[in-house]
């Protein structure tokens, strides 16, 4: 089996994570949750006030403050999946509330964000053995990468999905229809900023789970990797 890059692309809530996660711990690669670097960039903002009530980005301060942001993955004692972190503190739960959610797409389309973070996420390719998640993994971080898959659902079956999860996490005051909306809103961000935009690479493999159960998912993947990986 030759060492590769998987890179998995799509919309959000879109099953990216679980399937990546899924898939790198039965071939025994490294699962890197490039959102959740945007995700920890957004949290950063929004503690040192970068980011003011109506919204609005103060993008040079957030520019100067990138070199002192620092993000790794970490296994924490006790737990078996890796928590994302920010500066040395575990920020995992932090990272996934809708109030960042509600501010990550502007500040992923700041494009000295992209850069920062693309070469950060470059670096743990130097080996492969990687499975990524995000927007533009097999467009612009490894367009080298060896399976490029690209997943698709519909923003109702999304939202469905990012809202039960919310629920289950014990987020109860986030209606359907307000994910739905966030869901919408960042679609639309992701589509269409100039900076390295959401878009399926041409040699990607479409994955639309609208109908698909998780099982289903996971075997799919792992046969596509098995023909990849044996060719
Ligand atoms: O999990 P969910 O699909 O909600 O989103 P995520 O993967 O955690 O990513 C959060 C946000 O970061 C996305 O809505 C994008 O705006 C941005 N992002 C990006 O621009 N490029 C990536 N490679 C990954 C995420």
């Amino acid at each position: 089996m030759k060492d590769i890059i998987i890179a998995i692309d799509g919309y959000s809530s879109s099953g990216k994570s679980t399937m990546a996660r899924q898939l790198a711990a039965a071939i025994g690669y490294a699962y890197i949750d490039s959102g959740a670097m945007y995700r920890a960039v957004t949290l950063h903002a929004m503690r040192q006030g970068m980011i003011s009530p109506d919204g609005t980005l103060d993008t040079q301060a957030l520019t100067r403050a990138l070199p002192h942001i620092a993000i790794d993955f970490r296994v924490p004692q006790g737990e078996t999946a890796s928590h994302t972190y920010l500066n040395d503190t575990d920020v995992e739960q932090e990272i996934r509330t809708m109030a960042v959610s509600a501010h990550v797409s502007p500040v992923a389309a700041v494009p000295d964000v992209r850069h920062a973070l693309t070469e950060m996420m470059r670096r743990y390719g130097l080996r492969r053995r990687i499975v990524m998640d995000g927007r533009d993994i097999g467009t612009t971080v490894f367009p080298d990468a060896e399976m490029k898959i690209f997943v698709d659902a519909s923003p109702q079956e999304r939202a469905r999905r990012r809202h039960a999860e919310l629920i289950a996490k014990g987020n109860t005051d986030t209606s359907y229809e307000e994910v739905l909306q966030n869901i919408r809103q960042r679609d639309h961000i992701d589509r269409t900023r100039s900076e390295s935009p959401l878009r399926q690479a041409p040699d990607a493999i479409i994955l639309n789970n609208d109908n698909l159960t998780p099982d289903a998912q996971a075997a799919w993947l792992l046969e596509k990797y098995r023909q990849i990986a044996d060719a």
